[in-house]
């Protein structure tokens, strides 16, 4: 089957850097015949030019972050319809930095959802614990409330939908998860999913926090995990390209 690996840049890079950025992971991913599906999150400002760059490509674009509500009055908001319009095909949500930096709650998340659904946009919907809860034991109470806001209402096609698991104490601190703590957290989310709808196990379940070229390989062990997504190595052409060639 083939994973995801993409791409979070949040707020980095100039337009003339990140043009460069995505064409020199074009070629470097053709050259080393990678055969997943890679999908880059530029700042929303690049989000036309780049798309516009990847076209003919196999490298695809998707934004950071939407807005909760239909166009209208909301300065300084980008709607799901222009991300649309702009032929953008995917957008995270529930990023930690959105949760915790923004204080997004999870009912504006849910609305987030709905209107990418509306628009046909692929929801990367991430998932995660805090350092506290996770001393705590509480990341599985937590993912499946995180889980539960989005599964319990909405009736899903499996398509539309990819889970990132990123704990957020994991999230550039170069720490990461231990081989068991990975297997039972992707192990629960595959669980706790897979009850709401059958169908649900073809959903794909990503790890995302301090994901480099020397771990990617032996996380991508971990069972049910169907990809990465990379914040700071995905700044780096070499690094991502070498992520997207070993696994
Ligand atoms: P790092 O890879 O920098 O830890 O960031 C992970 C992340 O937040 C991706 O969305």
């Amino acid at each position: 089957m083939k994973k995801i690996i993409a791409g979070n840049w949040k707020q980095n890079g100039k337009h003339k850097t990140s043009i460069q950025l995505v064409k020199n992971i074009i070629t470097g991913t053709k050259k080393n015949k990678c055969k997943h599906e890679i999908i880059i999150f530029p700042p929303s400002i690049y989000l036309s030019s780049l798309q516009s760059i990847v076209n003919k490509s196999d490298v695809k674009i998707g934004a950071q972050n939407v807005s909760a509500f239909n166009d209208g009055a909301f300065t300084g908001e980008i709607s799901s319809s222009m991300l649309k319009d702009t032929k953008i095909q995917y957008c995270l949500v529930g990023h930690s930095e959105r949760r915790h930096v923004f204080n997004e709650s999870p009912d504006m998340l849910f609305e987030k959802v709905i209107r990418l659904f509306e628009n046909n946009i692929k929801v990367i919907y991430c998932i995660g614990e805090t350092l506290e809860q996770f001393k705590n034991k509480k990341t599985k109470s937590i993912l499946n409330a995180q889980v539960k806001k989005i599964f319990n209402k909405l009736k899903i096609k499996s398509t539309n939908i990819i889970i990132a698991y990123e704990p957020v104490w994991a999230i550039g601190t170069g720490l990461v998860p231990s081989d068991k703590d990975l297997i039972d957290a992707f192990k629960y989310i595959r669980n706790t999913i897979n009850k709401f709808n059958p169908a649900y196990k073809s959903i794909k379940i990503l790890y995302g926090g301090s994901v480099s070229p020397e771990n990617a390989n032996s996380l991508m062990k971990t069972p049910h995990m169907d990809g990465l997504l990379i914040g700071g190595a995905s700044l780096n052409a070499k690094k991502f390209i070498d992520i997207c060639s070993t696994i």
